[in-house]
């Protein structure tokens, strides 16, 4: 039997986890079958048990389950503990469930891919969510010159800082307290999906600054919208998708696949 793989979430009938894997399965010639479960809300430890029982090797985790995924864990990778967050669980040879968190790592290759210079960088991040803490270690070690943290609630931007400050220079507060010129502006927040914009400055970007959202569609998210229109490269988090899939591939396969073509394939589809 090849060996089986899965995506958790609730709901889980949309993700695009399973095609992904499929693609770099067929590519890197591994034997393995990919399939998208919904767990119940309420015992998201059950269902990793039952599925590790019948041959299960490892999971993505996806919206409301990165928590209990975190405790359920035997070991953490030190980004996964700080993130408070698991999107990748592991089962390792001796049974032992580890944890770790491949998002913040998608994001960085994305940037990477696209020629975004972190190191020096003016970075400004929205947003104080879960989303934005399980990606901060990885931004903060690619060494920016400052990076910034803008919620809607201040409070929660600043003790986020303070739970990163040993990695670098990094501040939080409310949106009236951000001060540009930004090298960078990444979006976590989920204000896009109510098609809402958090209130920015005008003249937030440098020049050839970038805008990436962590968010895509078939159309920019209304962020991308507005910063291209203030001159600033857009970048959606397509890409961020597919990097971290292929980084809990490797965690699962050894092997590191190539995004480019998979990446290409999701755009036609959206
Ligand atoms: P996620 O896992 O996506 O990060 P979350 O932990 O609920 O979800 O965080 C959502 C983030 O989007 C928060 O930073 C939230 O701001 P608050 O902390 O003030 O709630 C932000 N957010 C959601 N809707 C927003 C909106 N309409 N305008 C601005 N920020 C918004």
């Amino acid at each position: 039997m090849n060996d089986r793989y899965c995506v958790f979430g609730h709901p889980v009938g949309h993700s695009k986890s399973p095609a992904i894997h499929a693609a770099f399965a067929a590519q890197t010639g591994e034997a393995l079958e990919y399939v998208a479960i919904e767990a119940p809300l309420d015992d998201f430890a059950g269902a990793w048990r039952a599925f590790t029982a019948e041959g299960g090797r490892g999971a993505n985790v996806t919206v409301p389950f990165k928590e209990q995924a975190h405790r359920l864990c035997d070991t953490l990778s030190h980004r996964a503990r700080r993130a408070g967050a698991v999107n990748t669980l592991v089962l390792d040879a001796d049974g032992q469930t580890r944890g770790d968190t491949t998002d913040g790592l998608g994001l960085v290759g994305d940037l990477h891919r696209h020629h975004v210079e972190l190191t020096g960088a003016r970075v400004l991040v929205l947003g104080a969510g879960g989303a934005v803490r399980g990606v901060l270690e990885p931004l903060l070690e690619a060494a920016p010159a400052s990076l910034f943290i803008a919620n809607r609630t201040a409070a929660k931007a600043e003790a986020l800082a303070a739970d990163f400050a040993d990695l670098g220079e990094v501040a939080g507060g409310g949106f009236d307290a951000v001060r540009g010129p930004f090298d960078l502006v990444i979006n976590g927040t989920s204000a896009s999906l109510a098609g809402d914009l958090p209130p920015l400055p005008d003249d937030l970007f440098a020049e050839g600054g970038v805008a990436y959202d962590m968010m895509y569609g078939s159309e920019p998210t209304v962020f991308l919208h507005w910063a291209g229109e203030r001159g600033a490269r857009i970048i959606d988090g397509l890409g961020m998708l597919v990097g971290q899939a292929a980084e809990s591939f490797r965690l699962w396969r050894g092997k590191y696949p190539d995004v480019a073509p998979v990446l290409d394939m999701l755009r036609r589809l959206l």
